[in-house]
């Protein structure tokens, strides 16, 4: 799907499909026309106000009418679509309006469509928000994971260019740049929601570090990919005991993007990597077990993250850091009760060998230390008990960094991708407290997504450091089952933000 802006008069839009706001009115009323979609009435000779007046379309946000063969304009056919009550209008509603209007489109013939909604007034928000999430709204619509069915059905979309059209004034390069940061962040998003979706018999470590090599490739990325070997030389005793019990080689991929001046220290990125989580030895009930295929979400949001950004020529410094397994039972595998020697040289009891992501991800951590970051963010599916406190709403903020957690926080309110801050206090610390080693790896069923983000916490130390438990917000269940790309929308905003963008 080819986006373009421009300044464009809704009448004169030649397209298979000019979609228009209203905003809903009082009981009865018929709805309020935005300025465009009045200007498109009045070239009508008032056929919209008239139709509407019949009361098929109230303007409830995200609702639809879809009208053909309207005389006087350009288009072939005419989406109305709802924005709610003028004085209840925001980012909600908006957003509606959008999915509202591509859900109509996917099902639609016309090859194009012509979007007046980025001159509406969102909040405080400026012209450039509406054109990202108008961008990024209809590309997240249009996503589809059907590569290993062997027949389509439905067809495909037709829909191949979407023109976001501005009616006041000329297009501003604040506008044009945002547009190019939607199109890149949907690419991004678009490949996380992939390799989360890709079956855990095809996306394995190796998969992982291929994918990071086409990227490189594509972008001309740094890339190294280190083995078990060079795990075992840096003495990474905590990941190398999660890889233990499976057959596929463990990868650490290393990717970096170079955008920003060099004497800029990079901001790292972390993802967790489990390609498959069966809680090892410490096995999972077979119930939805499949879903922790998605447990490389964190993994799959870095990588999308780092194409975004390469996409679109961000001046920023950007390091990918990716610890990639599977857990595994087996002969080899590790077992309650193993000591084993972290990276930064202290010991971990082993307790529960399903809480293996704070364990690949504390060699990782340590091993950012030696990119000199200017902050590290890590993104893990990393507790089931985040999903308990927060839902499917929100993502777990933990920092040890008020600066870093605040900007987090304001970049995820500004991408719809939101986080909310939970406690990284020391109070929590003893519940990791073991008789045979220096701490053990789980905390008991209290505050789990805290202690897990405290043991984390015990290996930056030297870093200024955030942790994102997106065990609830990374991928859908049921009948919607699939990744959601989550938080790669965040990620990027956050990135461009440090830079001024
Ligand atoms: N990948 C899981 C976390 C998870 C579970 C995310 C369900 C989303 C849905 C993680 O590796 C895990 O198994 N965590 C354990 C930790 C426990 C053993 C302390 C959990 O949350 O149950
Ligand atoms: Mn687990
Ligand atoms: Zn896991």
């Amino acid at each position: 799907m080819e986006f373009s802006i421009r300044a464009l008069a809704p009448q004169g839009a030649k397209t298979g499909c000019l979609v228009l706001g209203v905003y809903q009115a009082g009981d009865a009323r018929a709805p309020v026309l935005t300025r465009a979609a009045a200007a498109a009435d009045r070239a009508a000779r008032g056929r919209l106000r008239a139709v509407l007046a019949h009361g098929d379309l109230r303007g409830k946000a995200g609702s639809t009418l879809l009208l053909h063969g309207i005389a006087g304009l350009a288009a072939e056919r005419i989406l109305i679509v709802g924005l709610g009550e003028q004085k209840e209008f925001g980012e909600t509603p908006f957003r509606e309006a959008v999915r509202g209007a591509a859900a109509v489109l996917r099902e639609l013939g016309a090859r194009d469509a012509a979007v007046c909604l980025a001159d509406l007034k969102v909040g405080r928000r400026a012209t450039a928000w509406n054109v990202r999430h108008t961008a990024l709204g209809l590309r997240d619509a249009f996503y589809r994971f059907d590569q290993l069915k062997t027949q389509r059905k439905p067809p495909a979309p037709v829909l191949a260019a979407v023109t976001i059209a501005m009616q006041g004034g000329p297009v501003t390069d604040q506008a044009r740049a945002a547009l190019r940061e939607a199109v890149a962040t949907a690419d991004g998003v678009a490949l996380a929601r992939t390799l989360g979706n890709l079956p855990p018999n095809i996306c394995t470590p190796a998969y992982l570090a291929d994918e990071a090599k086409k990227l490189a490739r594509q972008f001309k990325l740094r890339l190294e990919v280190l083995e078990r070997r060079d795990m075992q030389r840096l003495g990474m005793g905590a990941l190398l005991s999660v890889t233990r019990g499976s057959h596929q080689p463990p990868k650490l991929i290393v990717l970096r993007y170079a955008g920003g001046a060099k004497k800029d220290p990079p901001l790292v990125l972390v993802g967790k990597g489990i390609t498959f989580d069966t809680g090892g030895i410490s096995l999972k009930p077979a119930g939805e077990m499949d879903e922790m295929k998605f447990d490389m979400s964190g993994a799959g949001s870095v990588l999308g993250t780092l194409r975004a950004l390469a996409g679109m020529k961000a001046p920023v410094n950007v390091i990918g850091v990716v610890p990639a397994c599977e857990n595994m039972p087996g002969g080899e595998a590790a077992r309650p009760g193993d000591v084993v020697t972290t990276m930064s040289g202290q010991t971990v009891e082993i307790l529960n060998t399903d809480a293996e992501g704070r364990l690949i991800l504390c060699d990782a951590l340590t091993y950012a230390e030696r990119l000199k970051p200017d902050a590290v963010v890590d993104i893990a599916t990393l507790t089931g008990a985040c999903v308990i406190a927060l839902g499917h709403v929100a993502t777990g903020l933990f920092a040890n960094d008020q600066k870093l957690a605040d900007a987090l926080r304001a970049a995820g309110d500004d991408a719809w991708d939101r986080v909310w801050p939970m406690p990284l206090w020391e109070d929590y610390q003893e519940q990791l407290r073991s008789n045979f080693a220096d701490m053990a790896n789980i905390g008991g069923r209290p505050a789990g997504s805290v202690t897990a983000a405290c043991y984390l916490a015990r290996f930056a130390k030297k870093l200024r450091w955030a942790h994102l438990d997106i065990a609830g917000t990374a991928w859908k269940s049921g009948r919607d089952k699939g990744s959601t790309g989550r938080p790669v929308p965040l990620l990027v905003r956050f990135a461009l933000a440090r830079a001024g963008r």
